[in-house]
């Protein structure tokens, strides 16, 4: 019974790991982008594990990797030894990643990418100081909840490295809101110039930035914002990040990394979430140059190990022979189109945003930018008591997140975009 289950999860995890719904469920089984709780419902999954669930339940290409790989009696080796599919996926993603002459880290989770990110970055640049943007998130180890942008992720103050903040692409509220897209990019230019001079000893490490802010509630700024900064980072010789854990691997539709809207080549780049469906996989991507900066002996026991990465060459071989790239383009558009029709025009609704199969929904009060948490978490049920999980996130709780499946047709697009729809109207009480 999932009652004695929250009951026990509540007697043996802490309470800071939020449990999603008023009711929690237990998935038990899944298959494509539908899953089943442990009373027999069956929901159409939009949100995939928090955008993780890249390629859907129960691929039979991707389980069949893993269970060949289990059959060989070999799960773990330690990277000691070669792991032959290790070396073929870190070929894949070094030729995908746009980064020249790339070399790849593998680790278990966002968290420890960015983290080897900044270390590279640090040491190759001997300096400490990072450049990160407000309403980030990057992770939950000290110098990933140092960069991190949001009060409610950040847990402590205790910071390995001295950081200074940039404005996100909030087109909502805050300094830049109101601004047009390409007065926004000469502010926020102009605002990195104002934080090198005023709040740096100069020698800046790097700059980190989320294409699309995931946790942040998939706000984004204006195509082409990371190349305005581009230009003044390079007069400083400042490396770029890319954190495409949630923008990576086709989401965006329009490009195969999040960057890739910018015009820009970052130094660094950070993968996690989709690339194992589900199975532990991430890592770091970057130039030998900068990703050979450790003077110490630095690995990861589980990273690289070899069922997450044959699950992860199975996940990016199923990605690129069914171009699901272009799939969340089309599918996305259905999605983004629809809503915007169906709701955009409501005052409670602030903004209908994101690319390709990365959509938010912003919620306020009527007439004004103040965020409407208590709104959202009512669209946010009633989608589930229609059959359709979201997410949500956003500074302030207010923001409904969209991030299904890639393999998400357009059949079951339309079937959720109804349920949304419905939920949205009936939360915010209009008529249908
Ligand atoms: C953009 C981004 N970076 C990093 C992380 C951290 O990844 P993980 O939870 O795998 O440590 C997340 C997780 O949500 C994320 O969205």
């Amino acid at each position: 019974m999932t009652d004695d289950l929250l009951a026990r999860h509540r007697a043996v995890l802490p309470s800071w790991m939020p449990l999603y719904y008023a009711e929690p469920i237990e998935l038990v089984s899944g298959s494509g982008r539908r899953v089943t709780d442990a009373q027999g419902r069956s929901y159409l999954d939009f949100f995939g594990g928090v955008l993780t669930n890249m390629i859907g339940y129960d691929i039979p290409e991707i389980r069949e990797a893993v269970e060949r790989q289990l059959a060989t009696g070999v799960v773990h080796t330690s990277t000691l030894y070669l792991i032959r599919q290790q070396v073929e996926l870190a070929e894949k993603i070094a030729q995908r990643s746009g980064i020249p002459d790339a070399r790849v880290f593998f680790t278990n989770s966002g968290t420890e990418a960015n983290e080897a990110a900044l270390l590279v970055a640090t040491n190759h640049r001997r300096s400490h100081q990072i450049l990160a943007v407000r309403n980030s998130y990057h992770g939950r180890s000290y110098a990933a909840m140092g960069v991190t942008g949001n009060r409610n992720w950040s847990a402590s103050g205790l910071n390995p490295l001295q950081v200074a903040w940039l404005h996100s692409g909030d087109r909502v509220r805050g300094l830049l809101a109101r601004l047009s897209a390409d007065e926004q990019v000469d502010a926020a230019v102009e605002d990195l110039r104002e934080v090198l001079a005023t709040q740096t000893a100069g020698d800046v490490a790097a700059l980190i930035a989320e294409p699309i802010q995931g946790v942040g509630g998939f706000v984004h700024p204006p195509d082409g914002l990371f190349a305005g900064w581009k230009k003044v980072l390079d007069e400083h010789g400042i490396l770029f990040i890319a954190d495409e854990v949630q923008t990576g691997w086709g989401r965006t539709g329009e490009h195969f990394w999040g960057y890739q809207a910018h015009g820009v080549t970052p130094d660094l780049l950070t993968f996690a979430k989709g690339i194992g469906n589900g199975f532990a996989l991430a890592g770091v991507v970057g130039r030998a140059e900068v990703l050979e900066s450790v003077p110490a002996i630095s690995f990861s026991t589980f990273g690289g190990n070899p069922i997450s990465t044959a699950a992860g060459n199975a996940v990016l071989d199923y990605l690129i022979a069914h171009d699901l790239q272009a799939n969340a383009a089309r599918v996305g558009a259905i999605l983004a189109d629809g809503l915007r029709a169906a709701v955009g025009g409501l005052d409670c609704v602030a903004e209908v945003r994101g690319k390709g199969l990365m959509l938010g929904v912003e919620f306020v009060r009527p007439g004004g930018s103040e965020p409407d948490p208590a709104l959202t978490n009512r669209v946010f049920e009633a989608a589930r008591d229609g059959g359709l999980l979201t997410g949500k996130g956003g500074l302030h709780g207010n923001v409904l997140r969209m991030g299904p499946p890639l393999t998400l047709t357009e059949e079951e697009a339309r079937e959720g975009l109804a349920i949304l729809v419905d939920a949205i109207r009936s939360a915010a009480g209009v008529a249908a």
